[in-house]
């Protein structure tokens, strides 16, 4: 079968087109966001993924939304990602770090004490975020200034350099589910009037911003970035989310990324993966409830590997499951969040 060949996205060498997509698992040091041990067996279990994407991981304290995830912007954290990358290397694997600024999307319960939680404007999203003290509302943000928003993909920039200092093979940034560079693109979020929003335009340039930020620091064939046009999730509203992606992904188009992460949502009456190969014409990895039969009929010139979530997290050896055609163990929904190792590195392998 194609998914088990080997093939490149920019200077990313994978052994077979089964991606892990990035999970947060919330196993991380709540108070230095430093990642475990556990992290590392973690990861290391599941090596045989033709490529990791980690669990979405801040730049900075700011940009921590949720409970004990990890972070890349302190010297313990990055010492901490080097013995995860190694061990992932040692397996001969492929591991990149998702990076993940939330926010609006979070709950000062859920930072260090006097961290502040921003957003393009002061809009809060409706609804609850899980906390060490029980379900809370999202916090109301502050409006970034604009020393908040250079400082922010300063942030970005430094995070790239510390997951390169740490051996991670690339980065990835999260640009959907509802958090902040998805709230800089979305009418319902920004309302800015400035340089940073207001028209079409101006909505895009955060994220633009961010991206050469990025893609400055080694170059543009070992960044990635994941979005879901549509997607809800975290109160996200746009007046035009079809518009919004057409335009920003001709824009990303020429800078040459590693791959375009993308997630399908037909739920919605969308048709992302043709709204994605309408705008881009770079390297394509599709997600969403695939299993392994779809998986092989949808690669394809452009769809050059396909991630899976959910069968990962009760499957470390996936890729030898669905190469051997192997049943499937099923995960327990109640220890996704949990801290510890059970149901997280507990798993076992088919036999
Ligand atoms: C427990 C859990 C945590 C997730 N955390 C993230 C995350 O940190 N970043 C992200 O981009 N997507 C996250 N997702 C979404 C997954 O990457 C993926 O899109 C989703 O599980 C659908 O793929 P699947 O049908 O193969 O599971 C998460 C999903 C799950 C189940």
């Amino acid at each position: 079968m194609k998914l088990f060949t080997p093939t490149e996205l920019g200077r990313l060498e994978l052994r077979n087109r089964v991606v892990m997509a990035p999970m947060t698992r919330s196993r991380a040091d709540q108070a230095s966001d430093v990642p475990t041990d556990m992290m590392r067996e973690y990861y290391q279990q599941r090596a045989s993924a033709g490529l990791i994407i980690t669990e979405g991981t801040q730049p900075s304290a700011e940009g921590k939304g949720y409970c004990r995830t990890p972070g890349i912007y302190s010297s313990e954290q990055i010492a901490a990602w080097k013995t995860i990358t190694a061990a992932v290397h040692a397996e001969g694997g492929q591991i990149v770090l998702q990076i993940m600024h939330c926010g609006r999307v979070a709950s000062a319960a859920n930072k260090a004490a006097g961290v502040r939680t921003v957003a393009p404007s002061a809009v809060a999203a409706k609804g609850e975020i899980f906390t060490e003290q029980g379900m809370l509302p999202f916090d109301e943000p502050e409006a970034m200034s604009e020393a908040d928003i250079l400082q922010t993909i300063d942030d970005y920039r430094r995070a790239t350099e510390n997951a390169f200092a740490a051996g991670f093979d690339g980065v990835e940034l999260h640009c959907t589910s509802g958090y902040l560079p998805a709230q800089f693109l979305s009418t319902g979020s920004n309302r800015r009037q400035d340089e940073w929003g207001g028209s079409l335009e101006k909505r895009l340039c955060f994220v633009l911003e961010v991206i050469k930020a990025m893609t400055a620091v080694d170059g543009a064939d070992r960044v990635g970035m994941r979005i879901c046009p549509g997607n809800p999730f975290n109160d996200l509203h746009d007046d035009n989310h079809q518009e919004t992606f057409s335009a920003l992904l001709q824009k990303v188009d020429p800078m040459g990324l590693a791959y375009l992460h993308v997630i399908r949502m037909p739920q919605l009456g969308l048709d992302n993966i043709g709204l994605a190969k309408a705008n881009y014409s770079g390297a394509l990895i599709v997600n969403e409830s695939f299993d392994r039969d779809e998986a092989e009929t949808v690669l394809d010139e452009q769809i050059q590997a396909v991630s899976f979530g959910r069968p990962f997290i009760a499957n470390p050896d996936l890729v030898r499951r669905y190469r051997e055609a192997l049943a499937l163990s099923q995960i327990n929904p109640k220890t996704l969040y949990t801290p510890g190792e059970a149901g997280y590195t507990d798993y076992s392998t088919f036999d």
